[in-house]
């Protein structure tokens, strides 16, 4: 993490389950500063505030108001993303929005304008991929090191109770959004994808707590996407969180099961792996993105990326049609 720089102060718009693994990550990042932390509920905000410091807003108005912050992370529930955003943006600040960033390309096309207008950074909050070993797969792929790339596996396995899951609707649109931006980033946008849905688990919600999708890759290659919030795998070769991908030549496996630690907050909070992604997320949205004026490694056309084989699978699983095109906006 990068040491020089200007210092960015930075505030919480929204501060649920996800502003834990950020205010993990908030000391542990050079040139950062803690502004404070605006959320509806009562004592959610001051629950962040207390272990970080800053102050709490009251309105997200005093956020817009407040010259001295630079930048916020938005991490309302999905269906505000879009109008925070742009409400941040139109006031000055720099934006990292949590997935899925928007649920149209329209959405994300008004982001992209916005932040052009204002000459502020709007980056998807896509923290996987900013996981060193996923940088590292990365690059090995584009070098040929595997050969010709013949297949990958994403998968993804975390019991959520029907409490818990009840603020993220099904996992293909909260989970498998994750996937998407990933396989676009590690191996290119797929051509075609094929997707079967089901509900194991959930007695009240009626989306979907399973997800499987098929993806025709560039050069033949195929890839295999799960996500389910029905089951944990504590086998003695579990799948918490897998990425894998295989060449002709070699391969490389990514998992998030190689620590693990007592925690105290959302399911994920005990994993080093998934922790260091948040991470190193927000270093490069401080140090690099906001500071240096480097492009993310998650773009908005990543996110278009994202929205477009998402659409695909969900016109796949609602009209039972097998493989669907995927349509990109550009
Ligand atoms: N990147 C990841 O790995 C990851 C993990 C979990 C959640 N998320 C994403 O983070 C976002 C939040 O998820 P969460 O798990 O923290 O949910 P949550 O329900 O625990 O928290 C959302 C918070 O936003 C607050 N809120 C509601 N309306 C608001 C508004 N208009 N302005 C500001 N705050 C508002 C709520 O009171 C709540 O405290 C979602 O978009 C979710 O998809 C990402």
């Amino acid at each position: 993490m990068s040491a020089n720089g200007k210092t960015i102060r930075i505030a919480f718009v929204g501060a649920g389950i996800v502003a834990g693994p950020y205010g993990k990550a908030v000391p542990r990042i050079p040139n950062l500063e803690f502004a404070g932390a605006y959320d509806p509920e009562s004592g959610r905000a001051e629950a962040v505030v207390k272990s970080l410091g800053g102050r709490v807003y009251k309105e997200l108005e005093e956020i817009l108001g407040d010259k001295t912050v630079d930048a916020a992370i938005v991490m309302t529930p999905n269906k505000f993303h879009v109008e925070t955003a742009l409400r941040l943006m139109e006031s000055g600040k720099h934006v990292l929005v949590e997935k899925p960033i928007a649920s149209t390309i329209g959405e994300i096309d008004h982001l992209e304008e916005a932040a052009r207008k204002a000459g502020r950074v709007c980056m998807p909050a896509h923290n996987y991929i900013y996981a060193p070993a996923l940088q590292r797969a990365r690059r090995l792929v584009e070098e040929g090191a595997f050969g010709q790339v013949a297949s990958a596996w994403i998968l993804y396995n975390l019991f959520h109770s029907e409490e818990l899951a009840e603020r993220y609707g099904g996992v293909l649109r909260e989970v498998c959004v994750h996937h998407a931006y990933s396989i676009v980033y590690l191996l290119g946008r797929p051509r075609r994808v094929s997707a079967v849905a089901s509900r194991v688990h959930y007695e009240k919600l009626t989306c979907e707590d399973q997800v499987m999708v098929t993806c025709e890759l560039p050069n033949n290659a195929l890839a295999h996407l799960w996500a389910s919030f029905a089951a944990s795998d504590p086998t003695s070769d579990p799948w918490t969180v897998v990425y894998k991908i295989l060449g002709t030549k070699g391969g490389t496996c990514y998992t998030w099961n190689e620590g693990q630690f007592q925690n105290d907050g959302g399911p994920g909070w005990g994993i080093p792996s998934y922790m260091e992604s948040f991470a190193e997320e927000l270093d490069f949205f401080v140090n690099r993105a906001i500071s240096r004026g480097d492009t993310p490694l998650s773009t908005l056309d990543h996110a278009r990326d994202a929205i477009s084989i998402i659409r695909a699978a969900e016109e796949s699983i609602e009209g039972n049609k097998g493989l669907v095109e995927v349509q990109y906006a550009n």
